[in-house]
Order: C-alpha cells, then sequence, then structure tokens
C-alpha cells in the first residue's frame, strides 16, 4: 500500500479548496487496511475518511492521514420474492451504481440519480432528493473500527437514520471506516414522483409505461438545470439543512410571510426550505470575493475561483446571521467543516 505525502486535497473535494495532508492512502481492499490499523504510523496520527469529497468544507491542511476509499465491486448476493440484494463496495460512484440499477432493473433508486459522491458515504448523512431517502432501501452497513481493525455490520436500524443524518455522523463520527453497503432493492417498481417538478417533468409520459430510466432521466435534467455541475463550478451541494421548526413558530411566520414554502415533518413540527430563508434574506446569488450563493438555488455555496476555505466558512457564517436576523432561524451546515 503506497502511502503518499504532503499531498493537495483539492482534487479530492468538490469546493476545490486547496489544502494539504500530511499523509494519503488510496484504501483498496479492507485486508491491507486491518493490516495496516495496528502499526504505529497508523494509529499515532490523526485520521479522516473521505469518499468522493462532495460533503466538506476544508478550512485548513489536514495534518494526519487521509483514508480515501477506493475500493470497487458492485453484486448481486441474494433474491427473494420481492427484492434483489445488492452488495456495493465503499469505493463505487453513487451514480454510476445508481445507472447500473436502473439498467438491471434493481428498483427504487431513481430519484437519487446525479447525487455526487461515493457509495459509502451515501448512508453517513443519509443521502436524499425528490422524496427518497437511501435509507429506504439500505439492508446493512458493514464497516471497520478504525480503534480496533475489526469488522462490524450495521443493520438499517442500527444506523439511526434521520434527515441527513446517521449515528456515522453523530456518536460514531470518524470512529468507522464504511467498506460496503448491502441495498434491498425492488423486483415490483413503486414509484416515487410526489415530488412536484418531478410529476410535472413526467406528465407526458403514459402512467402505464412509466420507467425507473424516465425517473432517472427527468431528475437528471431538474438537477441539472438547478444545480451546479462541481467539475465546472466548485459547490458541495445544500450547504445547510432545512430548518425544522416548532408549528407555531412556522405558523407565526405564515402569518407575516403567506407564500412561504413549508412541509409538515409530524409531531407539530414544520420543515421551512432554507433556500427560500437565504433568498428572501437578500442573498441569493450574492458573493463575496470568490465564494457566493449559486444565482438558481440559493442553499448552495459556490467556489467563483480559488476560494479558501476560511473565506467560504466567514460567508457560511453571515449567511446564518443575516437569516437569524430576518427571520429567528439558526440554520445549521449540512456539510462538514474541517
Ligand atoms: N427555493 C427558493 N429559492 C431558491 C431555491 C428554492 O425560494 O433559490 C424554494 C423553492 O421554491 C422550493 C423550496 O425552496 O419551494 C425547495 O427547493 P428545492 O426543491 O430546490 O429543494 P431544497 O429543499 O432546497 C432539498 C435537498 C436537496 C435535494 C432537493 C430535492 C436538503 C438540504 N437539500 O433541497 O439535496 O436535491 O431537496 O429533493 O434537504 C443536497 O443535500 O446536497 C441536495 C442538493
Amino acid at each position: 500500500m503506497e502511502i503518499l505525502q504532503n499531498i493537495s486535497l483539492k482534487p479530492y473535494n468538490t469546493f476545490g479548496i486547496d489544502v494539504r495532508a500530511t499523509f494519503f492512502i488510496n484504501v483498496k481492499t479492507i485486508e491491507e487496511l486491518q493490516l495496516l490499523s495496528s502499526e504505529p504510523f497508523f494509529t499515532g496520527n490523526k485520521k479522516l475518511i473521505l469518499g468522493g469529497g462532495s460533503n466538506i468544507l476544508f478550512t485548513k491542511d489536514f495534518h494526519g492521514l487521509v483514508l480515501k476509499t477506493a475500493l470497487k465491486g458492485i453484486e448481486l448476493i441474494r433474491e427473494d420474492t420481492n427484492h434483489y440484494y445488492v452488495s456495493v463496495k465503499a469505493g463505487e460512484d453513487w451514480h454510476g451504481f445508481v445507472l447500473k440499477s436502473i439498467q438491471q432493473q434493481w428498483q427504487g433508486l431513481e430519484n437519487l440519480s446525479l447525487i455526487p459522491g461515493t457509495v459509502g458515504a451515501a448512508p453517513i448523512q443519509n443521502i436524499g432528493a425528490y422524496g427518497v431517502e437511501v435509507a429506504d432501501y439500505i439492508e446493512e452497513v458493514k464497516a471497520l473500527e478504525i480503534k480496533s481493525g475489526e469488522l462490524q455490520s450495521f443493520n438499517a436500524a442500527a444506523c439511526k437514520f434521520g434527515y441527513r443524518n446517521s449515528i456515522f455522523k453523530q456518536e460514531l463520527k470518524g470512529k468507522y471506516l464504511i467498506y460496503e453497503v448491502v441495498f434491498r432493492l425492488n423486483k415490483i417498481p413503486k414509484y416515487n414522483i410526489t415530488y412536484a417538478p418531478l410529476k410535472a417533468a413526467l406528465q407526458e409520459i403514459d402512467q402505464e409505461k412509466l420507467s425507473a430510466k424516465h425517473i432517472s432521466d427527468a431528475v437528471i435534467k431538474i438537477r441539472q438545470s438547478k444545480l451546479p455541475d462541481p467539475e465546472v463550478i466548485g459547490n458541495c451541494g445544500s450547504f445547510f439543512k432545512n430548518p425544522i421548526v416548532e408549528e407555531a413558530i412556522g405558523q407565526a411566520l405564515l402569518e407575516k410571510y403567506p407564500q412561504m414554502p413549508n412541509y409538515a415533518v409530524g409531531q407539530g413540527a414544520m420543515k421551512i426550505p432554507a433556500a427560500w430563508l437565504i433568498e428572501q434574506a437578500g442573498l441569493k446569488g450574492s458573493r463575496e470575493g470568490q465564494v457566493g450563493t449559486y444565482q438558481k438555488q440559493a442553499l448552495v455555496m459556490v467556489n467563483h475561483g480559488n476560494a479558501t476555505g476560511k473565506e467560504a466558512h466567514s460567508f457560511a457564517k453571515k449567511i446564518i446571521t443575516k437569516v437569524n436576523d430576518t427571520f429567528g432561524i439558526t440554520l445549521e451546515p449540512e456539510v462538514n467543516i474541517l
């Protein structure tokens, strides 16, 4: 296994921040990592596990060891009457896997087309889009405990999935390296086209003939029309979570702003789109130095050139302050700030 030293992380984060890592390893097999895990070099260094780097903002150099998951493989491991169980190695590109699942008629992931990142990172923040979350299709997450080098299996309940959240983002943060995910995919399609723009995009298609491919194509079109391509303009998708507020607070805001979009999320709570709050606060398409919010989607922060992580972080803090001053709601970053 090759240990690289003092390398730039710019190619490894979609925001395109140029920081350095002291050590860097491309993890190609879990066995080599298990062997390494007892070495003093490994135990003595701070570690960072990196997937596609699409949900991270680096604000400084990383003085430690970066483990980039590069394990590859997609395999149908079993099936029952209603499901296919597909095991996928962590380093597979998420969208590549979604396209393969559509081709194989392993149903369910079509709404999650074109999300940047790797398969191993998907459960960590429970990626979601257009009415579907990856948690709905996860059977098992296999992970290596960094401290002991032991392999462990987590079923969906043990992952404690929530909105853009899981145990791997909370109490187990940084403690495990996810090396494989087993998905439980449908044999009989159960399409979800509840998200209004998706429904509208599929209006022309005869409902009898609707397929996962149609949905995936429509999702790709919607994403391309609203979200910047990280290959073209640095970004990490939604920078903040959509805040969930108490029903009473939401209702009071609705009296003042009757046009405010909102979604009931049960237990007397209401989810408000952060993009709307940022836009109303006058910050959509705004720019400071090399960072700004995207002109077509206010929730996405973009790198206009050679932004530093510090400058992006301070811009994010300004957004939080302005939204708080305007609406009394505190936005929380969805991305990991390091
Ligand atoms: N809106 C604005 N201004 C904008 C953009 C949107 O007012 O600049 C309003 C829209 O009118 C709409 C509402 O905000 O009523 C929601 O916007 P959108 O449908 O674009 O979705 P979002 O809530 O901003 C979430 C996810 C996205 C996911 C989309 C679609 C989070 C944090 N983000 O965004 O996920 O693609 O829904 O399901 O939940 C990501 O996590 O990186 C991501 C891109």
